[in-house]
C-alpha cells in the first residue's frame, strides 16, 4: 500500500464532471483565485508599462545612436510583451479578464514609466523597473506557495528573466 495520499481515480473522474463551465479551474484548485487575478492583473499592468518604457528608451537611444543600447532595449521591450501575453492567457484561464484599459496601467502597475533624458538616466530608470518587478516576482512566487503550480511556474519563468533583463541594465550603466 502506497503511504502517498492521492485521490482516487472513480472521485477524480466525478469532480472533473463537476463545473465543467470552469474550463482549468477545478474543485482541487486551493488557491484564492480572486487574489491571484489580482496579483496577475498587476503584472501584466507591470509588463505593459515596461514595454512602453522600453519603446520609448529605445527610440530615443537610437536618436542618439547609442545602438548598443538601443538594440538591449528593444529586445527587452520585445520580452517584455511576451511576458505580458503569458499573463494575460493565464488570466484567461482562472476565469478572468486581462486589463489592458490604459487609464489602469499606471495605477496597478508595480514598476514605474520613466521617460528618462539621458542614456544613464534611462538606462538606471530600467535597472530600477527590473528590480521592483524582481522582487514583486518573488513575493508573488512566495504567496503562490504550491496552491497553484500553473501561475508559479508563469511568474518564475518570467522572474528568470527579469533577473537578466536587470544583469543587462546594470552591464549597460558600468560603461557610461
Ligand atoms: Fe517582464
Ligand atoms: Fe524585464
Amino acid at each position: 500500500m502506497s503511504n502517498v495520499e492521492l485521490t482516487d481515480v472513480q472521485t477524480l473522474r466525478e469532480r472533473a464532471r463537476q463545473h465543467v463551465e470552469q474550463g482549468a479551474v477545478t474543485e482541487g484548485y486551493h488557491a484564492d483565485r480572486k487574489e491571484i487575478l489580482r496579483l496577475l492583473n498587476e503584472s501584466l499592468a507591470t509588463e505593459l508599462v515596461c514595454v512602453l518604457r522600453y519603446k520609448r528608451h529605445y527610440f530615443m537611444a537610437s536618436g542618439i545612436k547609442a545602438s548598443v543600447a538601443a538594440s538591449e532595449f528593444l529586445e527587452h521591450a520585445n520580452q517584455e510583451a511576451e511576458h505580458a501575453d503569458k499573463l494575460a492567457e493565464r488570466i484567461v484561464q482562472l476565469g478572468g479578464e486581462p486589463d489592458f484599459n490604459p487609464d489602469n496601467l499606471t495605477r496597478n502597475s508595480h514598476a514605474q514609466y520613466v521617460a528618462g533624458s539621458s542614456l544613464k538616466e534611462m538606462v538606471l530608470e530600467d535597472l530600477v523597473a527590473e528590480r521592483i518587478a524582481i522582487d514583486s516576482y518573488r513575493e508573488i512566487i512566495q504567496y503562490i506557495g504550491d496552491k497553484d503550480p500553473t501561475t508559479r511556474r508563469i511568474f518564475e519563468d518570467i522572474l528568470a528573466q527579469e533577473e537578466e533583463h536587470a544583469d543587462d541594465m546594470s552591464d549597460l550603466l558600468q560603461g557610461l
